[in-house]
């Protein structure tokens, strides 16, 4: 196959695509080499959901099909390489011409003013509708709106739209003929790593780890690009020329989650939706927390990799994964190492990680006896925001008394960091009032948080010292309090849902 050409599906027709620079995006590639307008631009970089358009791929060691939700805006074209785009014009098609029931609905339940947002949330819920379609359920409004955190709208609200999300199960059924899809992404697979060039930059995209580390190893100075989720704002945000890529995307070995023995092992290259699906499994008090990291077309393109080698001081899977002792998992070409995640963190955005290595997985602990743990983000939107502050807590504690504490912070410190003087402080004691004022104390000294434009220091200081005695108010031996008791989106769930 030729390697210099990039093939995908395009609402369901093979496209051949040359000529383009490897950081042009999908969104662009689409409004200006295909005329289809349909996919509006918004923001440029994820936050907004009026790109969004549905991207179907095959897993990488059988042949499930996966189809989810993206924002085109940070989607670079030759990552789509191999796989099938539906747009939003792609609907009618499928509809022979008329509305299909998601637009149908929309049009039934008032759920569109100016129309701006209108194609994207089209999109969002054509997935959530193939979803339930292909698994013969019906979702609930919290599924429907959940599916819907990363579209704004500024003008209809959102209540007809989420009606619309229901209304569209009662109209005829319109099933995508997924067996039909499957057999034109297999006949588009390719076997041999990509290539591509333009203009003297190069995209290029390995199918297996070692000639993605013997490619690491001969271009030390290439940006590795997994999800794109950061990358893509670098490149539409801040105008950065990332010279050649490597993409990680299409590595089998880095798409694994499997299990050995006690560790959950991840690789690199998983998207955030199936590495935090696997791990609230086993830690359900994860669940709110990935809930709240970004959007679904975010977290379905967006890798755990991505998260832990970007390394930001506010990234929320690593106090989380740091608190439960995970190791992260290094490799290139001269072998694989691995440390405590914790340990990856030198300084700001500064990491203990060579110029022809690779992350390559997590490896995270499961089923650790007699273990509380909780974790917990504080920002200023309940979805799709950046966290000011993001704790883990986790304790061992048998008959009362503490052992094994693993305490980390997010946005309190340069790096992603473990509170150990607060450990220290509370190692072997009965978990009481006397043993928390002793953690509060140490925890004052464990950080020294900058204010920025997210939080002052002394927000951030107060209110980690409150997560932490909330911590405490929900693990105590005696008399400790039920999640809807401090939880303050309880009521909230409460009001706004129905069964
Ligand atoms: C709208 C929006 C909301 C967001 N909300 C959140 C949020 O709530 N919480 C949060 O923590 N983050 C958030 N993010 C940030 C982002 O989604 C995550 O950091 C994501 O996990 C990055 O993964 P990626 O695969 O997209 O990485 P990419 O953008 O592809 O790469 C990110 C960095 O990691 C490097 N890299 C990627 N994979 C590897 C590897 N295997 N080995 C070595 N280096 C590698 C790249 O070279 C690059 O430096 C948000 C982003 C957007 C656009
Ligand atoms: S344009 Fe806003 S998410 Fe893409
Ligand atoms: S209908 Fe105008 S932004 Fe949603």
């Amino acid at each position: 196959m030729d390697t210099s050409t990039i093939r995908f599906l395009l609402n369901g027709e093979p496209v051949e695509v040359s000529g383009v620079a490897p950081t042009t995006s999908l969104l662009t590639w689409l409004r200006t080499q295909r005329n289809l307008t349909g996919t509006k631009e918004g923001c440029g970089e994820g936050d907004c959901g009026a790109c969004t358009v549905v991207v179907g791929e095959l897993a990488a060691n059988d042949e499930a099909l996966r189809l989810s939700s993206v924002n085109a805006c940070i989607q670079f074209v030759p990552a789509l390489d191999g796989k099938a785009v539906f747009t939003v014009e792609y609907l009618r098609q499928q509809a022979g011409g008329e509305l299909h029931p998601v637009q149908q609905s929309m049009v039934t339940c008032h759920g569109s003013q100016c129309g701006f947002c209108t194609p994207g949330f089209v999109m969002s819920l054509w997935n959530l509708y193939n979803d339930c379609t292909a698994s013969n359920s019906r979702p609930g409004d919290l599924r429907i709106r959940s599916e819907l955190t990363g579209n704004l709208c500024r003008c209809t609200g959102y209540r007809p739209i989420v009606e619309a999300g229901q209304q569209m199960f009662d109209l005829p059924e319109l099933t995508l003929d997924r067996d039909g899809l499957r057999d034109q992404l297999r006949a588009l697979r390719r076997d041999d790593t990509l290539d591509y060039a333009h203009a003297n930059a190069h995209f290029i995209a390995p199918r297996r780890l070692e000639a993605l580390a013997e490619l690491r190893s001969r271009h030390p100075d290439a940006t590795l690009l997994a999800g794109c989720t950061d990358i893509g704002l670098w490149v539409n945000k801040q105008f950065r020329e990332v010279g050649d890529l490597i993409y990680i995307g299409q590595v089998a070995e880095l798409r694994e989650i499997r299990q050995d023995g006690k560790i959950l092992r991840i690789g690199a290259g998983v998207t955030l939706t199936d590495a935090f699906s696997a791990l609230t499994q086993t830690y359900p008090e994860l669940g709110e927390l990935w809930e709240r990291f970004a959007s679904p077309p975010v977290r379905n393109a967006g890798t755990l990799g991505g998260n832990i080698a970007n390394g930001s001081p506010i990234g929320d899977s690593m106090p989380a994964l740091i608190a439960l002792g995970t190791r992260v998992v290094l490799h290139s070409v001269r072998g694989t190492r691995s440390m405590p995640l914790e340990a990856l963190y030198l300084d700001y955005m500064k990491k203990d990680l060579a110029a022809d290595e690779i992350v390559e997985a997590l490896e995270v602990p499961l089923n650790i006896p007699t273990q509380c743990f909780r974790t917990y983000k504080l920002s200023k939107r309940f979805d799709s925001d950046i966290s000011a502050v993001c704790a883990a807590f986790s304790i061992r504690l048998s008959d009362g008394v503490i052992s094994m504490p693993r305490i980390a912070f997010g946005g309190m410190a340069a790096t992603p960091k473990r509170a150990s003087r607060t450990e220290a402080a509370i190692d072997g004691r009965r978990w009481d009032e006397a043993t928390l004022a002793l953690a509060l104390a140490a925890l004052d000294a464990d950080y020294a948080p900058l204010s920025d434009m997210r939080a002052s220091a002394a927000y951030r200081r107060r209110t980690a010292a409150n997560l932490l005695r909330r911590f405490y108010l929900e693990t105590r031996p005696e008399g400790a309090l039920a999640p809807e008791q401090t939880r303050v989106f309880a009521a909230f769930d409460t009001l706004t849902t129905t069964p």
